[in-house]
């Protein structure tokens, strides 16, 4: 007798690592169709390059595992150089940003491919690419993994995008929730219980009449 088919929040929890699945929802993107859609994406940006003096600049440090994969599509002679930025303290909400490293390559003169994990609002890339352009850069573009468009805050659009994604808080595949998660292959969804959890509840007459025993 055929097998019936597991509900769809089975499968999904299925597919998560054990030590993770208190904290994840479910898998967003799995491993798979990121390596395929990165793929895609090499080919659009070694199609757009060839024969550029390409400078990679990567956010640090929610790029680690995409900038990897994507320079491994790229077969055209390329540097690579990493800002430090952030914009999240431990909560979810976009903070004030901070940059904690500078580029050390000379940016003058050469195309700059700006790599980041996931725009959301827009205030990182907005400011990452101002500050590169005033070093008089040949030209100026931004790639993304992920994008959440509903976010926006103003215009700002990446020139090469992985995933349009819902307003989730997602992360894996080197995103993170204050410092954990990066190392997952795929991208998942954090259970909204973990970055927000429920205030404990009031005491009410009964335990304060409890402790007041
Ligand atoms: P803005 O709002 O400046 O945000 O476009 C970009 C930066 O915010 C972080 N970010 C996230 N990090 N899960 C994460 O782990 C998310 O869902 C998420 N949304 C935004 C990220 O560092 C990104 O570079």
């Amino acid at each position: 007798m055929p097998l019936s088919k597991p509900p769809l929040a089975e499968k999904l929890t299925r597919r998560i690592p054990a030590s993770q699945r208190p904290d994840l929802a479910g898998v967003l993107i799995p491993e798979a169709d990121l390596q395929r859609r990165i793929a895609l994406m090499g080919r659009a940006i070694a199609r757009d390059y060839a024969g550029k003096d390409v400078l990679v600049v990567s956010l640090l440090s929610g790029t680690v595992l995409f900038l990897a994969d994507l320079l491994r599509r790229l077969p055209f002679p390329l540097r690579v150089d990493f800002l430090g930025v952030s914009s999240y303290g431990l909560g979810t909400e976009s903070g004030n940003l901070v940059f904690n490293k500078e580029l050390k390559l000379d940016v003058c003169g050469a195309h700059v491919l700006v790599v980041d994990d996931i725009l959301d609002t827009g205030k990182t890339l907005r400011a990452v690419t101002e500050k590169i352009s005033a070093l008089k850069p040949a030209s100026i573009r931004t790639c993304v993994l992920l994008d959440k468009k509903d976010r926006r805050v103003g215009s700002f659009e990446a020139d090469y995008v992985g995933f349009r994604i819902p307003n989730l808080f997602v992360v894996g595949y080197g995103l993170d929730f204050a410092e954990r998660y990066r190392n997952l292959p795929f991208v998942g969804v954090l259970k909204p219980e973990v970055y927000a959890p429920k205030p404990a509840p009031k005491p009410g007459p009964a335990s304060a009449r409890k402790s007041a025993a």
